[in-house]
């Protein structure tokens, strides 16, 4: 089978295609024939070994795992003992170490099944961001009538937070540049500010979530715009490149201390429950997959300089045609 491998930190060219053994499932776990995965940010981060700190549990001087990709999209081709509610043949989706790959063992608690409305390719799109834009929202308990505030609203996770922050019942306020206020728009956000044009730090307190995608604002800046009991959620982009995420941590402890407005640092986790919720409302259609653009396994390097590019609208996709 194909997989796509690196062996050493590096940008895009560091991957290759390899043919190589399909994996055979251990206990609890499951193989997977890969139709479709997607690009996240957290794939090139890996690839780079950066924030350095990634380094640290990755492996150093070369990382120790060589497979990438992280979403999940395809059928179970057979199961591990242990296994139960998943048999050969189910159609499920979720996420996993080493998915840019035709097969991939995962464990059975990283996959729900795929509702039948949910196109597999889409399917792929959904793992990280999905859970990652639902935890967020769940960690500062937004619900029906909340004010939420989304900076970044128009990239993998922005498109799933506006979508589910509505079906939460919240107010969405959300952020974007002139492109892509369309967009949003018809994702159900109900008023839009034009980070091109308007500050929406310079206006009074009125969030009561305050969602950070974009990573480009001082969680201070940010914490303007709470009511004085509010949440800044940040799952943004890491600042610096030896220790990006311990920071976010160390400072949402603090200023959570600090001030009645509480801060989280996100740091996703794999949830088959929240995997089945985001299952619950794809099957409905009520939720949908924002497509970026689709690339084949092979191309998988302009599809990691895509989303190096931070200019991702939605999902940036990854068609898989396993043999
Ligand atoms: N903490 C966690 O567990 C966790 C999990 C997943 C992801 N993340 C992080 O979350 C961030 C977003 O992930 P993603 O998958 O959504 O990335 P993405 O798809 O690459 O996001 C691209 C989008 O970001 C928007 N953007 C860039 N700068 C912006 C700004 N200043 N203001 C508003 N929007 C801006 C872009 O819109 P414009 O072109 O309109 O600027 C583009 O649509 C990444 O930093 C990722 O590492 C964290």
């Amino acid at each position: 089978m194909r997989a796509i491998e690196r062996r050493s930190y590096g940008g895009p060219e560091r991957l290759e295609v390899v043919v190589t053994d399909a994996p055979v499932a251990g206990v609890g776990q499951v193989v997977v024939r890969q139709q479709a995965s997607s690009v996240n940010p957290l794939d090139w981060h890996e690839l780079r070994g950066k924030p350095y700190l990634v380094r640290l549990a990755r492996g150093l001087p070369r990382p120790r795992e060589q497979r990438m990709g992280s979403d999940i999209s395809g059928v179970v081709e057979s199961v591990g003992p242990g296994v139960t509610g998943l048999v050969p043949g189910d159609e499920v989706f979720g996420f996993g170490r080493g998915a840019w790959a035709e097969r991939v063992v995962v464990s059975a608690e990283g996959v729900v099944r795929r509702p039948a409305s949910l196109d597999a390719l889409d399917a792929g799109g959904v793992g990280v961001a999905g859970i990652t834009a639902l935890q967020a929202l769940e960690r500062a308990e937004v619900g029906a009538g909340h004010r939420v505030l989304i900076v970044g609203a128009s990239g993998g996770v922005g498109t799933f937070a506006v979508q589910l922050a509505k079906l939460l019942g919240a107010h969405v306020t959300a952020v974007t540049s002139t492109p892509n206020l369309s967009l949003v728009a018809r994702l159900g956000a109900d008023d839009l500010v034009d980070y091109t044009v308007d500050d929406v730090t310079r206006g009074i307190p009125r969030f009561d979530v305050v969602l950070d995608v974009a990573g480009g604002r001082s969680p201070r800046e940010l914490r303007s715009v709470l009511t004085p009991t509010g949440t800044l959620v940040r799952c943004g982009e890491p600042r610096g490149q030896w220790i990006g995420p311990l920071l976010a941590f160390a400072g949402a402890a603090l200023s959570t201390r600090l001030t009645r407005r509480r801060t989280i640092a996100l740091l996703a986790e794999r949830d088959r429950a929240d995997l089945q919720r985001l299952a619950d409302w794809l099957a409905t259609t009520a939720l949908r997959v924002v497509v970026d653009g689709v690339h084949d396994l092979d191309d998988v390097a302009v599809a990691v300089a895509r989303s190096e590019s931070r200019r991702a609208r939605g999902k940036i996709l990854l068609a898989i045609d396993a043999a």
